[in-house]
């Protein structure tokens, strides 16, 4: 078992070591947050993701799993340095490398011989390359091992991968770094450095581009009387095409996919190369979050002024099963409808504070109270809960029912059966 030191205890970081903790390995998170390190050594997990809690209480209690502050800390005695650190947006799109420039200045003298660095966050494509040279470590190889975690499904995706991508200039490193999965049972591909880094902008921007294009066959849906929901299942089946990736919703957000997209349009940009396809997806995903805002407008009662309406909404976060709210489409439809001065309510199950920069809308604690005296609801998360709730007690709490569903999450019968205007998305 091998002694490896994680750098950076963000949602990347945090799974990755402690399922590497949990197939054996001897793993220590670093962090620069001292507070937060105190925390996870007390086995307190600051983020909400399934499974993570009690895989970290494991690692803490049979000794494999630690947590300590500062990047050097954890490196000095570790043969495999997985750099998992945050890469944020600069303003024009490309990738703000400053924490991992940080971390590696802090680590690259102190690195014992024969060390691999592992990138696990997700860099623009040459670098392995740039950091080989950086470094002036002969004995030191780089390696990229892309992450494919999906929030709320990031214990599983890394047990269970769809497949493990490894980037090497060196036979030797890559087999090193293959050794240290061999509990997973998953398709391993060796790669260069620069295949291994564009892989992973690649799926991220090809999945937005395939929600881009269901979307606009949501709208075209509309315009010609089919329903989206066949239309999808019915190419799903095709596998050249796959049944995934193919739910019309808001528009699409995260942490990731906007992120990964505007990097790998720069990274095209910066070679030279007009990558318009992938510029329109992401223009086209901005125009459809405008949108679903224009919808909510068209469904409220004739006559009523927007700035006059209040708006209830369902569902704050990105996506369901995760509190994360980085880039989420249900705040970007928002904030055009306060643009507009309309009053928003709003639940989701995992926010119940305001929310910086946003602190205009009106967090609820409970569905029915964001429905109250509301003139349109509009669902923006897909959470299974609000497939469950009284409709009828939400149908007597607003002003005019109208429901814009922009999930297709609720059946659209029932709710016309209970007396209410149910706009979907694409039917
Ligand atoms: C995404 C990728 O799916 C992961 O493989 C990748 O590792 C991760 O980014 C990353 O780069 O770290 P995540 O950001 O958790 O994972 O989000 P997704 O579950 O992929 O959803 C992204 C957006 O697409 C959300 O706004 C979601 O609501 C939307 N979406 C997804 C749809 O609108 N319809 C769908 O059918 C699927």
């Amino acid at each position: 078992m091998a002694d490896i030191a994680v750098i950076g205890a963000g949602y990347v970081g945090l799974t990755t070591g402690t399922c590497l903790a949990h197939l054996g390995h001897n793993v220590t998170i670093a962090d620069i947050d001292e507070i937060k390190v105190q925390e996870l050594n007390e086995g307190e997990v600051p983020i909400f993701e399934p499974g993570l809690s009690e895989l970290l209480t494991e690692g803490i209690k049979n000794g494999n799993l630690k947590f300590v502050v500062g990047a050097s800390s954890a490196s000095r005695n570790a043969a495999f340095h997985f750099l998992c650190l945050p890469t944020p947006p600069n303003p024009d799109g490309s990738t703000n490398m400053e924490y991992f420039h940080s971390a590696i200045e802090e680590i690259k003298d102190i690195l014992p011989p024969n060390s691999v660095i592992v990138n696990k966050s997700t860099l623009p494509v040459g670098t392995a390359s740039q950091l080989k040279k950086q470094i002036q470590r002969t004995d030191v190889e780089i390696v990229s091992n892309p992450e494919f975690l999906s929030e709320g499904n990031a214990v599983q995706d890394f047990l269970h991968p769809s497949r493990i991508v490894i980037g090497a200039e060196s036979q030797e490193a890559a087999t090193r770094v293959v050794a240290l999965f061999s509990d997973i049972d998953a398709t391993i591909q060796i790669t260069g450095t620069a295949s291994a880094e564009l892989i992973k902008h690649t799926a991220n921007a090809f999945l937005a581009m395939k929600l881009t294009f269901i979307n606009e066959i949501a709208t075209l849906c509309e315009l010609v009387g089919a329903n989206v929901l066949d239309v999808a299942e019915g190419i799903g089946y095709d596998p050249r095409i796959g049944s995934t990736y193919l739910q019309p919703g808001p528009g699409w957000g995260g942490s990731c996919f906007p992120k990964d997209s505007a990097s790998l349009l720069q990274t095209a940009n910066k070679a030279g190369f007009d990558f318009e396809l992938l510029e329109k997806a992401i223009t086209l995903n901005t125009a459809h979050l405008q949108r679903t805002a224009q919808k909510v407008i068209d469904a409220l009662p004739e006559g009523k002024e927007i700035e006059k309406s209040k708006i209830a909404v369902l569902g704050l976060t990105f996506k369901a099963g995760t509190d994360d709210l980085r880039s989420s489409p249900s705040l970007a439809v928002i904030g055009y409808l306060l643009d507009l001065n309309a009053h928003v309510s709003a639940y989701d199950p995992m926010v119940n504070l305001p929310i910086e920069d946003m602190s205009k809308i009106e967090i609820t604690s409970t569905a029915y109270e964001a429905a109250n005296n509301a003139d349109a609801l509009v669902i923006l998360t897909e959470w299974e809960e609000f497939a469950d709730l009284n409709y009828e007690r939400i149908h007597e709490a607003m002003c005019h029912p109208v429901v814009v569903d922009a999930r297709n999450l609720l059946n659209p019968q029932d709710l016309e059966q209970q007396g209410f205007q149910y706009i979907g998305l694409g039917q």
